[in-house]
């Protein structure tokens, strides 16, 4: 049984007044999250996220369709069902949300106070949250003596208190700097790995995607437009909206003026060289060319990882009598692609 189910979700907000009309902020969409994953949902502003999780958590009742949490269809729970539903669903926001007028310790305590945990029991979770996060020797620190980073790992700390199975981030890592972003990536995955929690996170930046997700759903007005592993995704994207995403961490092949510009300042053939498994290197491929004597450089591309697996998509201008050319490039093995760039 998936985690988390979806089936024809579709969520309508109606118009406040009568000259603006309903907007179909999700879409009928269809998704399974497993147990244990990280799943990313990607796509544009507007496109509908941010709603897509407010209704996995019951904050928003659907319009139609099922949301179901450990086969427990919470789109139909009365509300003291969907209360305690909702405390195994633990929710970090970009703005970290946390109380200015709380310590750290106070901030992580909270969910558990609310819920009426004893005063020890409280503590001593506190503290292994703390640790858990690397955040000991904050606990008695106030939200805005942290740095950004700092302060989002106390909202994942207050986020586990209550220990759920199920961890939503939104945009949890849009307000911070690519460095202090890796290291809040890095213990979401240690969240998922050593506390097998569940993690769905919500961006629209592909580095987080690459890094983090087992799997990633493309959303795009509403609808779910493309899912699958990250690394399918990511080195074969097959709609548009999934294309421009990629482009903005996984090289694209040079097409049109770029690629016209490239033949202008390089002679030779073009050859487009891909390759994905392990054990395949653009060493691999230039060894190759370079024993077989053959004359080459490097013109566009470069190599990928996407989620530990790598990427390469190179194109390569390579001069020489036609027979040494195919003799070099016959030899650089399995697990490369090689064509010749069409003009
Ligand atoms: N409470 C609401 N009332 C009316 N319309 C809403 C409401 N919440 C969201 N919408 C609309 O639903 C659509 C999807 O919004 P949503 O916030 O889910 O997008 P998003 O993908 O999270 O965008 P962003 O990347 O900017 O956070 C938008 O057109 C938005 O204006
Ligand atoms: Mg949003």
């Amino acid at each position: 049984m998936p985690h988390v189910r979806l089936d024809e979700v579709t969520k309508v907000f109606r118009p406040r007044s009568r000259r603006d009309s309903p907007v179909t902020a999700v879409d009928r969409v269809s998704l399974d999250i497993e147990r244990g994953e990280v799943f990313a949902v990607i796509g544009y502003s507007g496109a509908g996220k941010s709603t897509l999780v407010r209704l996995i958590n019951g904050l928003e009742p659907v319009t139609s369709g099922v949301v179901e949490i450990d086969g427990v269809p919470i789109s139909a729970l009365p509300a003291r069902a969907l209360r305690r539903q909702q405390q195994g669903i633990g929710m970090i926001f970009q703005r970290f949300h946390l109380l200015r007028s709380r310590t750290v310790a106070k901030n992580v305590a909270y969910p558990l106070e609310v819920v009426g945990t004893p005063r020890a029991e409280r503590e001593a979770r506190v503290a292994e949250l703390l640790e858990f996060v690397g955040l000991a020797q904050k606990a008695a620190a106030y939200p805005e003596q942290l740095s950004g980073g700092q302060q989002q790992r106390v909202g994942i700390a207050r986020a586990l208190a209550a220990k759920p199975s199920l961890l939503l981030a939104d945009e949890a890592t849009s307000a911070l700097d690519p460095e202090t972003t890796a290291e809040v990536l890095d213990l979401l995955g240690r969240v998922n790995r050593e506390l097998g929690v569940t993690v769905v996170v919500i961006t629209h930046e592909m580095e987080v995607v690459a890094q983090v997700a087992d799997r990633v759903a493309v959303m795009d007005a509403g609808r779910v437009v493309e899912h699958g592993s990250t690394y399918e995704v990511f080195t074969a994207p097959q709609t548009p909206t999934a294309q421009r995403f990629v482009r903005t961490v996984v090289r694209a092949l040079p097409e049109g003026e770029e690629l016209a510009a490239l033949r202008a300042a390089h002679e030779g053939r073009f050859f487009t060289i891909s390759f994905s498994d392990a054990g395949a290197s653009e060493a691999r491929v230039f060894g190759a060319l370079a024993r077989a004597g053959v004359d080459f450089n490097l013109v566009h591309g470069g190599v990928d990882d996407i989620r530990g697996r790598v990427y390469g998509l190179l194109t390569i201008a390579v001069r020489g009598p036609e027979e040494a050319v195919a003799a070099a490039l016959a030899q650089v093995g399995p697990g490369v692609q090689i064509t010749e760039t069409g003009r």
